[in-house]
């Protein structure tokens, strides 16, 4: 495995690993990688031929107040994991590698940016879409790999890819979750012991959803009321939002029908957690 820091030498080792019609896989991580990233890893090292991992937190997707420098970065950590998980090469860009000059050329997708997380984060998926617009451009690979607990930039990568005629697939991989059903997130890690309990309150309000879409209830601010009970069972936890939309378009759905994505995003301490399950409903 080779880990690279430079664009140069990137593409210099995907050139040499191309030939032959060997596929290319890609998986874009910000690091700190858990078990929700090494199934993205494991998914492209059965589905592709030459597996890159990228790891560099994107400056451009953190707001003003979500503090870049906070972020953890367990390098070594990271590199040995996607060794052991036959990476064959880890890119590892510096800020001043990826944004050498002031960034002033942007991938804005429009509506499906907008609902859920785009509501508090203004300028956060202009520059996810961006990053992966850059690193699919460096890489160029065949499939790349996004998870379905990022509901939402998965549907802003889907959908920049089909606009700009972008030659990559998009394959999104379900959400990996602890025991008690709490998603996998490198955030967990903020949470003190109590709090870390009333977080699986999350995933048990989504279950108790499908629960009720399965005896028969469509309507989602009646969904959404059962949903808020679970939630406040939980005295730590701030809802920010639950809504219920269009898997695909993320149009907000008075009654849940066709591919129904049902998400949330809560606030429990300092830890912003979001989780989401989507229904196929008759
Ligand atoms: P990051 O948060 O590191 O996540 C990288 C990928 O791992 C994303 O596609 C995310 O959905 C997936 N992932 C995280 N937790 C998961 C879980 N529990 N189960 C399954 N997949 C999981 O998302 C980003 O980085 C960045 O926005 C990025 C796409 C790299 C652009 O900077």
């Amino acid at each position: 495995m080779e880990v690279i820091e430079t664009i140069k030498k990137t593409r210099a080792a995907i050139a040499k690993a191309r030939p032959g019609g060997r596929t290319i896989g890609f998986v874009p991580t910000m690091g700190a990688l858990h078990e929700g990233h090494f199934s993205l890893i494991k998914a492209a090292k059965e589905q592709t031929e030459f597996v890159v991992v990228s790891i560099f937190v994107n400056p451009t997707q953190f707001g003003p107040n979500e503090d870049i420098d906070k972020y953890p970065r367990p390098f070594e950590a990271d590199v040995k994991a996607c060794e052991k998980l036959g990476v064959d090469i880890v890119f590892a860009p510096t800020a001043e590698q990826m944004y050498p000059q002031e960034n002033i050329t942007w991938i804005n997708v429009e509506k499906v940016t907008e609902p859920l997380c785009g509501k508090n984060r203004p300028g956060h998926f202009r520059g996810v879409a961006t990053v992966c617009a850059k690193l699919f451009n460096i890489i160029q690979p065949d499939k790349a790999f996004f998870g379905q607990k990022d509901a939402q930039q998965a549907v802003v990568i889907k959908q920049m890819v089909a606009d700009l005629n972008l030659p990559l697939e998009i394959i999104v991989c379900p959400t990996v979750r602890e025991k008690d059903g709490l998603a996998i997130s490198s955030r967990n890690r903020y949470l003190d012991a109590e709090q870390r309990k009333q977080a699986a309150l999350l995933y048990a309000a989504l279950q108790e959803a499908e629960l009720f879409i399965n005896a028969g209830q469509r309507k989602s601010s009646e969904l959404i009321s059962q949903m808020e009970k679970i939630l406040r069972i939980g005295k730590r936890i701030k809802i920010e939002y639950i809504s219920i939309v269009d898997a695909k378009t993320l149009d907000e759905l008075d009654e849940a029908k066709g591919s129904s994505l049902i998400a949330l995003a809560a606030k429990i301490g300092t830890a912003r957690l979001i989780d989401n399950i989507v229904l196929d409903i008759e």
